[in-house]
């Protein structure tokens, strides 16, 4: 039987109360800030934004921000912090998995963490990036090293891939024509496991267009 896709919305409300969580969209985050050095004339992009963790660091930074998510649940999280904060730059954009959509063109800065793992066809997505990114943009992902499987505690549903190989990620870069391209270490996610502790390496690779 297939495996379902994973049920975001079920978990938006408590996604922010793991520690392990913050403290990883935090390291990317810092990261980004440290590599791209974000720009008040940027318009940037958030793939994948969940409840906005790392979307509402950059949101004072930048001219504007648009947060991606395929959960409406995590979408409506983002929504009230924006709210609470007079985040009148930020909007939301909703993808429906199970139907054509397009990403909003002229972007400047485009991130996504911890997202690209759970999408099935990476190439073409990186592709459709590149062609909505303004000339000189900075395309920013990161994610799970090449994992054992076992990172996910919800083994019954569908991951399309169990992290990258350092250079399995940066051949999809090359591929959709970003150049500059470099991977560095964020930091190692940890979990217990039934052999004891793993460590999960996280990547960020960086691109220009
Ligand atoms: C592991 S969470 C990461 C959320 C956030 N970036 C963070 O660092 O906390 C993955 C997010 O990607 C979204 N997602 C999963 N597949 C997606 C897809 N194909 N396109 C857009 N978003 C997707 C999920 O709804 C979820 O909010």
């Amino acid at each position: 039987m297939k495996k379902k896709r994973p049920d975001f919305d079920s978990r938006a409300a408590e996604w922010d109360k793991l520690p392990r969580r913050v403290a990883l969209a935090n390291a990317v985050l810092e990261l980004i800030k440290r590599e791209i050095e974000p720009q008040p004339w940027m318009r940037v992009l958030d793939y994948g934004c969940g409840t906005g963790l790392v979307t509402m660091g950059l949101q004072p930074l930048v001219k504007e921000i648009i947060a991606v998510d395929s959960s409406a649940g995590m979408l409506e999280q983002l929504q009230s912090k924006a709210l609470e904060t007079g985040a009148l730059n930020l909007s939301t954009f909703f993808i429906d998995l199970d139907k054509e959509w397009k990403l909003p063109a002229g972007i400047d800065l485009l991130v996504s963490s911890m997202t690209m793992h759970h999408v099935p066809d990476v190439a073409p997505l990186l592709a459709h990036f590149r062609s909505v990114m303004s000339p000189g943009s900075w395309l920013c992902i990161s994610d799970l090293e090449k994992e054992d499987g076992s990172f996910h505690d919800d083994q019954s549903s569908d991951i399309p891939h169990h992290g990258f190989e350092i250079e399995e990620m940066e051949s999809f870069f090359k591929k959709a024509g970003f150049s500059d391209i470099k991977t560095m270490p964020v930091m190692n996610v940890k979990k217990e496991r039934n052999e004891g502790l793993h460590l999960y390496p996280v990547n960020l690779t960086i691109g220009k267009n």
